[in-house]
C-alpha cells in the first residue's frame, strides 16, 4: 500500500470538548496549559519527539513537585487489606519503579491512582493527588483524571474489534476530539513516539489483532500517550514479551520519561535498575498484607539499601 496512509480515516469535524464548568484546571508541566481542554495539540507527545534521545534533558530540578503524591494510602477489597502505610511522592518526569513479589499490591496500587477500583469492590483510603488535585476529591471527576493518567496493561489489549488507527486515537474521540486532521496528527505523533509509526503506517487500517504481542504493547504505549497524559502508569508491559521486544520498551520507556512522569511495576529487579530513577519496594507483612517498606533513588536502594527486608528481597533471600 502507498500514498496517504490515512486515506480511509472518516472525514471527521469536531475539535476537542470545552473543560466542564467546575471542572478544575489539571496539572501543567512547566507552564504548559493543560492540552485537551483549550485543543490544543502540540504538548506532550510532539515535544518529546524533539527530545528523543534525553535521559536526563527536560528532567525536573529536585525543587520540582511530585507528579503524584500518596500519603497514608491504603486499598482493601471487603475484610481483606492489599495494601496499606504506601505514603510516596512519586517525581515528574522520572521513572518509578515499583517492586515486590506477588500478591503485595503493586497492581492494586497502580489502579488505586487512577480509579480502577471505582469499577471494584476496592476501597481507597488516605490520600491521593495529581499535582494539586485530589484524585478522590468529591468534585474531582474519575474520567478527567484517567485523561491525564493512562495506564498501560501486563498484556497487550487493542480493542480487538478496531484497526491500529482507530485504537490510537480511541481515547481523544473518547475525550471529544473529531477533527480529522487532529486525529491524523496525534495518532502519527503517538505511534512515532511509541516507535512504531514506521512498522504500522502502511496498515493502519488493518484489525489491530494482526499485530505481534510487542507491537501490540507498543500499540497500547500509543494509545494511551495520544490523549498526552501527565502520568503512564505501566503494570509490567514487558511480561509479556520476549528479549528483543522488551528492550525496545525499555527503550522507549527511558525516552518518554523525558516528558511524561512513569510509574512502573516490575518483577524484574534488572529492569528497574536499567530504567528508573527511583524505586520503591512493597513486600507482605507477616499478616500477609502489602507495605510499602522503602522508596529511593534505585542506585541507592540496590546498593545500599537502609531497610533489612529490603536488603533481603534485593538480595533474592525472600520473595
Ligand atoms: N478485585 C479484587 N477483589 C478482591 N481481592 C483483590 C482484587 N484485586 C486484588 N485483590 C487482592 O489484593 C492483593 C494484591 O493483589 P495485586 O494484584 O495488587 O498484587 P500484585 O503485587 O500486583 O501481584 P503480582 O505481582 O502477582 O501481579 C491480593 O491478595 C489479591 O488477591
Ligand atoms: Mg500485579
Amino acid at each position: 500500500m502507498s500514498g496517504d496512509p490515512f486515506a480511509r480515516a472518516e472525514p471527521l469535524t469536531l475539535m476537542a470538548e470545552p473543560r466542564a464548568e467546575g471542572e478544575p484546571e489539571m496539572a501543567t508541566r512547566e507552564g504548559v496549559p493543560a492540552r485537551l481542554a483549550d485543543g490544543g495539540r502540540r504538548g506532550t507527545v510532539a515535544a518529546a519527539n524533539t527530545a528523543a534521545s534525553a535521559l536526563t534533558h527536560g528532567r525536573p530540578s529536585s525543587a520540582t513537585p511530585p507528579a503524584v503524591t500518596l500519603e497514608g494510602v491504603r486499598v482493601s477489597f471487603g475484610d481483606h487489606v492489599a495494601v496499606r502505610n504506601v505514603t510516596l511522592a512519586i517525581p515528574a518526569r522520572q521513572v518509578t519503579a515499583l517492586i515486590g513479589p506477588s500478591g503485595c499490591g503493586k497492581t492494586t496500587l497502580l489502579r488505586a491512582v487512577n480509579r480502577l477500583h471505582d469499577h471494584t469492590a476496592g476501597h481507597v483510603d488516605g490520600s491521593i493527588k495529581l499535582g494539586d488535585i485530589d484524585v478522590y476529591g468529591p468534585d474531582t471527576r474519575p474520567e478527567l483524571i484517567r485523561r491525564r493518567i493512562g495506564m498501560v496493561f501486563q498484556r497487550p489489549n487493542p480493542f480487538p474489534a478496531m484497526s491500529v488507527f482507530e485504537n490510537v486515537v480511541s481515547g481523544l474521540r473518547f475525550n471529544g476530539v473529531h477533527g480529522r486532521a487532529l486525529l491524523r496528527d496525534a495518532a502519527e505523533s503517538a505511534l512515532r513516539h511509541a516507535a512504531l509509526w514506521d512498522t504500522v503506517k502502511d496498515r493502519l487500517h488493518q484489525p489491530a489483532v494482526r499485530l505481534s504481542g510487542g507491537q501490540q504493547q507498543r500499540l497500547c504505549i500509543a494509545r494511551a500517550l495520544a490523549v498526552e497524559p501527565d502520568v503512564l502508569l505501566m503494570d509490567e508491559p514487558c511480561s509479556a514479551l520476549d528479549p528483543i521486544a522488551t528492550a525496545k520498551i525499555e527503550d522507549l520507556i527511558t525516552r518518554l520519561a523525558a516528558d511524561v512522569t512513569i510509574v512502573l511495576v516490575t518483577h524484574n529487579m534488572f529492569q528497574a535498575a536499567r530504567v528508573s530513577d527511583q524505586a520503591a519496594v512493597f513486600l507482605l507483612g507477616e499478616d500477609r498484607v502489602g507495605e510499602l517498606v522503602e522508596s529511593g533513588a534505585t542506585d541507592e536502594l540496590f546498593n545500599e539499601p537502609k531497610n533489612p527486608r529490603t536488603r533481603d528481597y534485593v538480595a533474592g533471600r525472600v520473595g
